[in-house]
């Protein structure tokens, strides 16, 4: 099976990825994976939403995986077999921003325990990274900012990509709100 990439918005799809769902006959992904994709997916071509994710590992060889963003960016590169990168949402929000991904440290929220994430990205900001955080829609961000010295800046990054992309800078003082339910966010002293 191959695992492609398409982009976390639209148009951020490499050609690779492309050309490699082009010649897909039968494809899987979710919605949002499914509708980036959409421009490069022949007639012809099975196409089906993820219905139980537990089952994506028993597909057959020949089958492609759509991912969004890139798939080893809590995407679905776990799954194993070829993985073709796409844009990710940390690439997108670090060129928006102008902060070398030299300086990133990433933290996994989205789905996960939300504290242990927090502490984690206050530890990294302690240590001059600047905090590349994947959020979930019920993360927090005055948790976050709570945590972290009232100075330090905040970004939350929405709908990266989208002709709705919003991005807000703030500070831990003066926290940005997302308004959306997909966003990222960025922390530290950038
Ligand atoms: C399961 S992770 C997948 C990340 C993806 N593999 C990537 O490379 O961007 C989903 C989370 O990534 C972030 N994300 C993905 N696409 C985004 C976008 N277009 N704008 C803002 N955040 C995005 C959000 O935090 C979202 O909840």
């Amino acid at each position: 099976m191959k695992i492609v990439g398409v982009g976390c918005g639209p148009d951020m799809i490499t050609a690779a990825a492309a050309a490699a769902i082009a010649r897909a006959k039968v494809v899987f992904g979710s919605d949002r994976a499914i509708d980036l994709a959409r421009p490069y997916i022949r007639e012809g071509t099975e196409v089906h939403e993820i219905a139980d994710y537990q089952q994506l590992r028993s597909l057959p060889a020949d089958a492609v995986v759509l991912s969004t963003g890139d798939p080893m960016l809590a995407g679905l590169g776990y799954l194993g077999g070829e993985v073709i990168p796409g844009i990710s949402s940390m690439q997108v929000a670090f060129a928006r921003l102008g902060v070398s991904l030299v300086r990133c440290a990433v933290v996994a929220a989205h789905g996960k325990d939300h504290a242990a994430a927090i502490r984690d990205a206050s530890l990294e900001v302690s240590r001059g990274k600047v905090v590349f955080l994947i959020a979930d829609p019920l993360f927090s961000v005055p948790d976050l900012a709570a945590a972290l010295p009232v100075e330090m800046r905040i970004a939350v990054c929405e709908n990266l990509g989208y002709p709705d992309e919003r991005i807000v800078v703030g500070t831990a003082g003066e926290p940005p709100v997302p308004e959306t339910g997909l966003f990222a966010v960025v922390a530290g002293r950038f």
